[in-house]
C-alpha cells in the first residue's frame, strides 16, 4: 500500500481564509504537556475530525479553543485576525460554542429548561414577569426538528430520563440555538448505539449544510470519523502527528498515525 499524503502545514495562495486557526497552541499541566505547538486551521463549512489514543490531548485542544482552559502558549486567529480566547465568552463572541465529552446537561431538568438555561424567555403581562413556558416550548419545537432530533416524546421530561443519543441531541440543539459559526463536538458519539450514532451523523452533515464549520473528536473511525470529515488531524503525545485529506485515507492508515505504529494488525488491536 501507498503511503497516505499528508498536507503541508502552511496554507497557499488562493486558499480560503480559515474561520479559526490555532498557532503553536501548547497546554501544560504540572510534568505533563497535554498540548505541544500544534497548529489547526478550520475553513468555513469544513468538518475536521481530531483524533487520538486516550490521552492524546484532544479534549485538552477543544477546552482551549473554547476558552474553558486557555493554553499557556500558542495564539488564535479568526478569519485572519488574531484573536484572544482566555474565556468561553471569548470564543462564544466569535462564534465558537462546544459540546463537551460528558455533555453538561441539568439531569433534573426537562429539554425545554436545559435549551433555554440562562437564556429564559420572559413575558411582561400585567401580573407581572413570567417566563413564557408556551413560547419557550415551541421554539425548543421548532430548533429540535430543525435538526431532525424528532424521538424525544415530551420536552417535559427530565433529561435524565432520555436515551443517551436524545441527551447528545438536546446538547447538540443547545448549542446550535447560539448561532454558532463554528461547533466544537467532543465525543459525540461515545457509548451510543447503531441507529443513534447515525443520528448524530446527520446532525453533523445537518451543521455542514447550514455553513458551519465543525471540529470533531472521535475514536469511531468508520461510522463517524470517514463519514463526515474533510479533513483529519492525528493527535499523538500532544503533538501533531499528521494531517489527512479525508479522499487520501483510510482506517488503517489513520490507525497508523494514531498508533506509530504501521503494522496490518493495528486496527484489529484498536478495535479490542
Ligand atoms: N485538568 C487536568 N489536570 C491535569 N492533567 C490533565 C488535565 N486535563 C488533561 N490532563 C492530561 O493531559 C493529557 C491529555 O488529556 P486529554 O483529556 O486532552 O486527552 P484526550 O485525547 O481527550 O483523551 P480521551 O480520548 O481519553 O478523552 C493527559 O495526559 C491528561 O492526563
Ligand atoms: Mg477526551
Amino acid at each position: 500500500m501507498s503511503e497516505p499524503k499528508t498536507i503541508a502545514a502552511s496554507a497557499g495562495a488562493g486558499e480560503p481564509v480559515p474561520v479559526l486557526e490555532l498557532r503553536g497552541v501548547t497546554k501544560h499541566f504540572g510534568g505533563v504537556t497535554a498540548l505541544h505547538s500544534v497548529d489547526l486551521k478550520v475553513n468555513p463549512r469544513e468538518i475536521v475530525a481530531i483524533v487520538g489514543d486516550n490521552g492524546a490531548g484532544k479534549s485538552t485542544l477543544i477546552k482551549a479553543i473554547s476558552g474553558t482552559q486557555p493554553p499557556d502558549e500558542g495564539g488564535f486567529f479568526s478569519n485572519g485576525h488574531p484573536v484572544d480566547i482566555r474565556s468561553p465568552q471569548d470564543s462564544s463572541r466569535l462564534g465558537i460554542e462546544a459540546v463537551y465529552q460528558d455533555l453538561a446537561l441539568c439531569d433534573n431538568l426537562d429539554t425545554v429548561q436545559n435549551l433555554f438555561l440562562g437564556n429564559e424567555i420572559i413575558s411582561s403581562a400585567w401580573t407581572g414577569r413570567r417566563l413564557n413556558h408556551a413560547r419557550m416550548e415551541r421554539i425548543a419545537g421548532e430548533a429540535l426538528r430543525d435538526l431532525g432530533v424528532s424521538t424525544i416524546r415530551s420536552l417535559r421530561t427530565p433529561v435524565g430520563r432520555l436515551s443517551g443519543g436524545q441527551r447528545q441531541g438536546i446538547a447538540i440543539c443547545r448549542c446550535v440555538m447560539r448561532g454558532p459559526k463554528v461547533v466544537l463536538l467532543d465525543e459525540p458519539t461515545a457509548a451510543l448505539g447503531v441507529e443513534q450514532r447515525a443520528g448524530v451523523v446527520r446532525l453533523i452533515h445537518k451543521l455542514k449544510s447550514e455553513s458551519r464549520s465543525v471540529i470533531v473528536i472521535s475514536h469511531d473511525l468508520h461510522d463517524v470519523v470517514l463519514e463526515v470529515a474533510d479533513r483529519i488531524v492525528v493527535l499523538r503525545l500532544g503533538r501533531k502527528a499528521a494531517e489527512f485529506r479525508r479522499e487520501d485515507v483510510n482506517a488503517s492508515d489513520l490507525v497508523a498515525a494514531i498508533t506509530g505504529v504501521r503494522s496490518r494488525h493495528a486496527e484489529q488491536q484498536l478495535a479490542l
